[in-house]
């Protein structure tokens, strides 16, 4: 949480919080967490509601039924709404576009972004590294993406891994940079070349993920 942050936290009206089934009970916990702790403002509104599930109907269903739930939730609602976005809104996170339905639908508003941390601030500050090479590029992508095929950038840095899409590229090439539950009690991390220590990660990955029913891991592959 910035200073800008818990400020903005204090002046909203209203404060929209998902939960999100009991797999990830402790990320809604961690929100309620955060308002324990930086909410000094006992007139906001704090509004639980059921996340939908993501089901077959695919991700433009989904959307539209997280819409609708704020559509109603807010029905009436004046003042200003507070949704807490995990890490930036910026990178692989649908809250803006689910708010440019509700414009679309005709609800009138105004919005506005306070910059977060993001996983891969939080990484390469977890590592002490920079993202790119000098003068280089990093390409962010999906461990989906990585699975279908290594791009060409010098550092890849690999979100929504749902396990060991690291494998698929060529382990002599690369250094990885690791981490898991980052800026968390339980963070974990782990770095250096992919041939020595990818086993390990697999390995460490499967063993938090049992013993915690959830993660959330994130990575930079670095070519050697
Ligand atoms: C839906 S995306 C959300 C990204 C988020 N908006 C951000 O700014 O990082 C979820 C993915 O982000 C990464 N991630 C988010 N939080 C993380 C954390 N605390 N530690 C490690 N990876 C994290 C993981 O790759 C996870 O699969």
């Amino acid at each position: 949480m910035t200073v800008e942050a818990i400020r903005a936290l204090n002046t909203v009206d209203w404060l929209l919080i998902p939960r999100k089934g009991a797999a990830k009970a402790e990320l809604a916990e961690l929100r309620r967490a955060i308002c324990e702790r930086f909410l000094e403002n006992p007139a906001t509104r704090i509004v639980e509601f059921d996340m939908p599930e993501r089901d077959a109907a695919g991700v433009e269903a989904w959307h539209a039924a997280i819409a609708a739930i704020w559509r109603g939730l807010l029905a009436g609602a004046e003042g200003s709404v507070g949704l807490l976005v995990w890490g930036d809104p910026a990178l692989y996170d649908s809250t803006l576009r689910i708010l440019d339905r509700l414009a679309a639908d005709g609800l009138a508003f105004s919005r506005r972004v306070i910059p977060g941390i993001t996983s891969l601030q939080a990484l390469a500050a977890r590592h002490a590294i920079p993202l790119n090479a000098i003068g280089g590029a990093v390409q962010v992508t999906t461990g989906r993406r990585l699975r279908a095929g290594v791009p060409d950038a010098e550092a890849i840095a690999v979100m929504l891994d749902a396990g060991g899409a690291f494998e698929t590229v060529p382990a002599e090439d690369y250094d990885i940079f690791w981490g898991a539950y980052l800026g968390m009690p339980q963070e974990i991390a782990v770095a250096g070349p992919l041939a020595e220590v990818g086993g390990r990660i697999a390995e460490a990955r499967a063993a938090a993920r049992a013993e915690h029913g959830w993660i959330m891991d994130v990575y930079l592959l670095r070519r050697r």
